[in-house]
């Protein structure tokens, strides 16, 4: 019965998300209904909580562990960065509305002009060079700390990200190729995992629903190591042993851009504490 309640399943999603016509709008609505048949316990709004929304036990000690959060220093030092003058007299929150409040929800944003998508590093990033400053390393500490303090003015905003265009669909489209594409020596795709196998166990781990994984960026791992979205991509690369793509590679950027889409409508937690 399991069996064939599980391949009713899959035929139910595969039938759903490669429909011809299917837009992203479908494709979320696809992967919901899919998740809801999955995981009926879980609440919409708890995906964010990705793995401990499916372990109460887990999700008691994150809860005690966030009261006082043993990263609280280490994003102290990316609000430094955040409000540190430029030679011009600006600083970084000049260049966003509301300065920095509740904008972050907005990104990734696929920008026509260059043809590309704009990661929230990346506005950052051009918000430096447009002001004269250093632009900062991809994946290095200081960027990944001044993005925990700067999503965290986004607390509680909704994931709004939009996918207007032909163009930004082409790129919405590329990511999720790279979700659905196999590779590695173990042959697994990112839906293997997160899709077909959600809230099944890989080793000691559980597997999160890919809807809600985008919202809360990044985390601290075992309380203080920083870990960045496309960090955590090319973790999971590794482990099915698919070589890792660069940090704001255009690959990992449409994948962003993709799997943010389906966090669209949940609240920002950011930073936050996983295992
Ligand atoms: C072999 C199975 C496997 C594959 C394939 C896999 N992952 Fe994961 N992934 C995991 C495990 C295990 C975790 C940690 C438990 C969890 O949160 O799901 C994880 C965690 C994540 C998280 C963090 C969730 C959170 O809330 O902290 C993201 C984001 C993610 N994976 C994205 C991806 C993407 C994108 C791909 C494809 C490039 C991918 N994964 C492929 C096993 C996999």
């Amino acid at each position: 019965m399991r069996r064939r309640l599980t391949a009713f399943l899959a035929c139910l999603f595969l039938g759903a998300s490669l429909a011809a016509n299917a837009g992203p709008a479908e494709d979320r609505k696809a992967l919901t209904e899919h998740y809801k048949q999955r995981l009926p316990g879980v609440k919409f709004e708890d995906y964010v909580l990705g793995a401990l929304a499916l372990n109460k036990d887990a999700l008691d000690q994150y809860e005690s562990i966030m009261i006082f959060p043993p990263f609280v220093n280490d994003v102290d030092e990316g609000r430094k960065t955040w409000e540190k003058p430029f030679k011009n007299g600006k600083k970084l929150a000049s260049c966003f509305d509301g300065g920095g409040k509740n904008v972050a929800g907005n990104y990734p944003q696929f920008d026509n002009a260059s043809g590309k998508v704009v990661t929230f590093e990346g506005a950052l990033n051009a918000c430096l060079k447009a002001n004269g400053e250093a632009e900062l390393k991809y994946g290095s500490t200081v960027m990944g700390l001044l993005v925990s303090y700067t999503k965290s003015l986004s607390d509680g905003m909704k994931v709004n990200v939009k996918v207007e265009g032909p163009a930004a669909l082409a790129a919405y489209e590329k990511g999720k190729t790279h979700y659905y594409s196999r590779r590695g020596q173990l042959n697994f795709s990112c839906a293997t995992c997160h899709i077909d196998n959600v809230s099944n166990f890989v080793r000691s781990e559980q597997l999160s629903p890919m809807i809600g994984q985008a919202a809360h960026w990044p985390e601290f791992r075992a309380g203080t190591e920083l870990t960045t979205l496309q960090r955590r991509f090319q973790q999971c690369n590794s482990q099915t042993r698919a070589a890792p793509l660069e940090f704001n590679s255009e690959e990992y950027n449409n994948l962003e851009y993709f799997l943010t889409y389906m966090s669209n409508g949940l609240p920002m937690q950011t930073p936050v504490f996983r295992k």
